[in-house]
């Protein structure tokens, strides 16, 4: 029986739980595929740390040796950074193979250049595990965007971030004592600053809004905040108020293009992501003709994210797989334009302009106002968080 030939980059959580997917996973891979689906070669780094797990697979720190198999039909990346990956899977695409990726750094930064020459290769070109882990986030918004226009897409994007704001909550803790914990369960590395600063989840959020607008986000407009600056005492105001801080990944279209802004926002329970807790990630879509849809799920992990390297490795199987295709109908407007807020702290002396809705505690304001206004606004003694989704008011839902 003939085989599928795949190639490994990176043996680590990722490359580990996909070898042992195939594995396990074998027979019914057999049945899509009517042959044999073998992992031939595995590329690490420091090649004395490894074994290979079986005496056929090439093990190597070199990845001459891999591109240049004779046989070789499928290039799985699962190391990490911009480099080298992204010029390892230009040689694997220019070689004519199919090429799957997980590392969604690289792939923020350079995934057009590589969609475009997958596409002028005539290769598939696999990206799921780049987005929320587990979740299937990449196909389900390929499938809605046949047809419906995609109006605005926010994500709880970083499990380690969500986590944290779980147990400052929950345990009454503070960030300091949430990350260390993070730190002893795995959830978070020794330098933390990719997931609390949001770096993690903008890279996410381009990827994204490449897939729904076509458009890498205006680099220079975006907004990436980190959930550092969240006190305990502010956590525990606004959940007496019903309130939950989430750490929110949110693209829309505006003028200047698209903007993606990653910041601690409050939800209440009308919001989908109000019960997204721990290390869970989410994704709400709003799209004109479905409404919205949120899906939630492992946002990482060994499992999670193998399965969905493994979902994407199915698709170079069907001929009607369209990685890349026009998304021109979803070039529309979505910024709302005014927006809810919680402004805390002194909020005697706030201008006039700014509209208040509701007065939930002496030291908590609810206002509509746009972006700019709040901005705007010269008062030392304040904060504010963004409120997604509807205001509850004494009375009424306000939407
Ligand atoms: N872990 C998750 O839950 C998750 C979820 C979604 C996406 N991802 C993405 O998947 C990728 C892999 O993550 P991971 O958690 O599996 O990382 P990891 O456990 O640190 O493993 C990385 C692997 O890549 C190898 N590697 C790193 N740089 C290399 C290089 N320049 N040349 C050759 N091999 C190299 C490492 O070899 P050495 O050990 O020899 O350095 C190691 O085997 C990352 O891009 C990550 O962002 C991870």
């Amino acid at each position: 029986m003939s085989a599928l030939h795949i190639a490994l980059l990176g043996y680590g959580t990722v490359g580990k739980g996909v070898y042992k997917i195939i594995q396990t996973h074998q027979e019914k891979l057999k049945s899509i595929f009517k042959k044999d689906v073998k992992i031939v070669a595995i590329l690490v780094k420091n090649i004395e740390k490894y074994h290979a797990p079986d005496c056929d697979v090439l093990l190597t720190d070199d990845y001459k040796k891999i591109v240049t198999l004779e046989k070789l039909d499928v290039v799985i990346d699962a190391i990490v950074g911009k480099e080298p990956s992204f010029h390892y899977l230009q040689q694997a695409i220019h070689k004519g193979c199919h090429v799957i990726t997980a590392n969604k750094e690289m792939f923020a930064y350079h995934g057009t250049q590589l969609k475009q020459l997958a596409k002028e290769q005539g290769v598939t070109l696999g990206f799921e595990a780049t987005v929320a882990g587990g979740i299937p986030i990449i196909q389900t918004l390929r499938q809605l965007l046949q047809v419906n226009n995609i109006q605005k897409v926010q994500g709880i994007l970083n499990g380690t971030s969500n986590f944290i704001l779980t147990q400052m909550r929950e345990d009454s803790c503070s960030f300091d004592t949430a990350l260390t914990l993070a730190q002893e369960k795995g959830y978070a590395e020794a330098d933390p600053t990719n997931d609390v600063e949001g770096y993690d989840a903008f890279y996410k959020a381009v990827i994204l809004s490449e897939l729904v607008f076509g458009e890498t986000p205006n680099w220079e407009e975006s907004i990436r905040n980190g959930i550092k600056s969240i006190t305990r005492e502010q956590i525990e105001l606004f959940s007496s108020l019903g309130y939950r801080f989430k750490h929110v990944a949110s693209l829309e279209k505006e003028e200047k293009g698209i903007i993606c802004a990653v910041k601690p926002v409050l939800v209440n329970e009308t919001h989908p992501f109000y019960h997204i807790e721990g290390v869970q990630n989410a994704v709400s879509i709003d799209g004109d003709i479905v409404g919205n849809i949120s899906i939630q799920g492992p946002g990482a992990g060994m499992l999670p994210t193998a399965s969905a390297i493994i979902e994407d490795l199915v698709y170079i199987n069907k001929p009607s797989f369209s990685p890349i295709f026009s998304n021109e109908q979803n070039r529309l407007s979505v910024k709302e334009s005014n927006t809810y807020w919680a402004i805390g702290g002194v909020v005697e002396n706030l201008p006039s302009h700014i509209q208040i809705i509701d007065r939930p505690h002496p030291d908590v304001l609810i206002v509509e106002a746009s972006e700019e206004e709040i901005y705007d606004i010269q008062l030392s003694n304040i904060y504010f968080y963004q409120v997604y989704g509807k205001v509850i008011t004494q009375n009424a839902f306000v939407s």
